[in-house]
């Protein structure tokens, strides 16, 4: 039996879990800790806390009994992109970590792209336009903010490496996760000296980087000490959170696309090719398949919609749901059946918190539009259910504009579990979608990955046709189909046409009353 062991450094939790060769789970651990914002828009957290709910995970999976810890061959590491780790010349923690939804660096964003020579220049070198929740704005922002903490530091990570680190004493990183940093030649799969050099950053303050199945350190005696893990486990590169999810959804050959709704919605797709976009909609990146890449879209707001019309306007159905035990996403979406497909022309715009694709927009906002008297909850419901598929949409047709033909979409997430919302998506999609037998995501997929490097398969899409099957299929009903094709255009116009109100909204809440 080759087990391998995957860990997902996540920004609510850590999540590690432990499989065989045939992706069976024969253990699983989550540990979760807090987040915090010590000011509106800024978020961090202590880089501590991943490593102690490392040691607790790691140490329950091993002692599940299910196998033994010699039996390991191999460890993969994933976790929340785009995080600032800043250690000192010790390897010390120089101050809690900056986040991937951290958003005070909208100076050092815009600053970024005039250093490199405007917006187009910076996606020629680093596949990507500026975006707040990167690494580099981040670090210039601790040097502009805090010259006394910069002046300490050493060395960058990203989360899951400062665990690399902790556990194998090495500090290393791969392709998948340094393509999210805005620091990082996507194309070349190598740091980016050139944007080093523009924005003064020293190219020593970055680990090495390797493609994301290699093996990048090994157990270390400190790190076997503090988990159980035998000294000289082999750790593999891993990947980013969303690159590694993919791999553990089996998006990993080009025409295979996944839409994941969860909080967030991400629509990501596997390319053979990088292609360029002058306006950077699309998040790029290695994938964690040699050689190969990846676009992504993310609607901030999918899952997320639901979960505010839950919180905001569903509390009967919430006391009602915990009466009778059931689930209160289980009476909602039962009402939204109840309206048809259209919601009789009540469109959702679903831009509660701004948006990231396609509009990079944080003055966005969310809003029913097309309301009649004829309308009631199911179909603002339904609305809801729409809006924030036709936002994946969004990114769906982006990826069509690349080239690359979308001839399966696998769900995954709550948008999933759900047959109701199965159906919209394969509606609006315009193609039949899938669910897989493997739920467990970034873990399950970096222990995939430990699987490759550690010799079990000789490479990535061997590992996930081994262990990755297709369990549901919902087919598109065309009739359905062709009027969401209608019903999505306006859709498109109709944020063309309120960003402008958006905007206005956002500066007449500013300056107040
Ligand atoms: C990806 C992204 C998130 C974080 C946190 O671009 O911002 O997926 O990695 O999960």
């Amino acid at each position: 039996m080759s087990v391998t062991i995957g860990i997902d450094v996540g920004t609510s939790g850590t999540k590690t879990l432990a499989i065989d060769e045939t992706g069976g789970i024969l253990a699983t651990a989550t540990s979760e800790y807090p987040c915090s914002h010590p000011r509106p828009g800024w978020s961090e957290q202590d880089p501590e806390l991943w490593w102690t709910a490392t040691k607790e995970t790691l140490r329950a999976v091993l002692a599940a009994g299910t196998f033994k810890p010699t039996d390991v061959a191999g460890v993969g590491l994933s976790g929340q992109m785009h995080g600032s780790v800043l250690l000192d010349a010790d390897g010390g923690v120089v101050r809690p970590a900056l986040l991937w939804n951290d958003q005070r660096t909208v100076a050092e964003t815009a600053e970024i792209e005039d250093r490199a020579g405007g917006r187009e220049a910076l996606i020629r070198v680093v596949a990507n336009r500026s975006m707040t929740g990167t690494t580099a704005p981040k670090l210039l922002w601790v040097r502009r903010h805090e010259p006394a903490n910069w002046e300490k530091v050493r060395q960058v990570l990203l989360p899951k490496d400062y665990v690399r680190y902790r556990l194998t004493g090495t500090y290393a990183t791969e392709v998948s996760d340094a393509s999210g940093t805005t620091l990082f030649d996507v194309a070349n799969r190598r740091w980016s000296r050139e944007l080093m050099a523009r924005l003064d950053l020293d190219p020593a303050l970055f680990p090495e980087c390797r493609e994301s199945p290699e093996v990048s350190a090994t157990v270390s005696a400190i790190g076997s000490k503090a988990t159980g893990l035998p000294e000289g486990t082999k750790v593999v590169g891993g990947g980013g959170d969303q690159p590694a999810g993919a791999v553990g959804n089996g998006i990993v050959r080009q025409g295979v696309v996944s839409a994941t709704m969860g909080t967030s919605g991400v629509v990501y797709a596997h390319a053979e090719q990088l292609g360029f976009d002058p306006e950077g909609r699309l998040q790029r990146g290695c994938a964690a398949v040699p050689g190969e890449y990846h676009a992504m879209g993310v609607v901030l707001a999918a899952g997320g919609s639901l979960q505010w019309f839950r919180n905001e306007l569903g509390k009967a159905e919430v006391a009602l749901a915990r009466e009778q035990g059931i689930d209160p996403y289980h009476l909602l979406t039962g009402e939204a059946a109840l309206a048809g497909p259209g919601a009789e022309g009540l469109f959702f715009l679903p831009y509660l918190t701004g948006e990231r694709s396609p509009h990079f927009d944080a003055d966005a906002k969310a809003a029913w539009i097309g309301l009649t008297v004829r309308h009631g909850r199911p179909h603002m419901i339904r609305a809801v259910l729409e809006g924030a598929t036709f936002a994946m949409r969004d990114s769906l047709e982006l990826v069509r504009d690349m080239g690359v033909a979308i001839e399966q979409v696998r769900v995954s997430g709550g948008g999933a579990r759900n047959a109701l919302w199965r159906q919209i998506q394969a509606d609006v999609y315009g193609v039949d979608v899938h669910a897989i037998n493997a739920g467990e995501g970034p873990a399950f997929g970096v222990a995939l990955l430990a699987q490759v490097g550690t010799g079990a398969f000789a490479t990535v899409p061997e590992a996930c046709d081994a262990t990755i099957k297709t369990v549901d299929s919902t087919s598109v009903d065309p009739k359905a189909k062709d009027y969401y094709d209608r019903a999505y255009k306006i859709h498109r116009d109709l944020y063309q046409n309120l960003k402008g109100s958006f905007r206005d909204i956002s500066r007449l809440v500013e300056r107040g009353l």
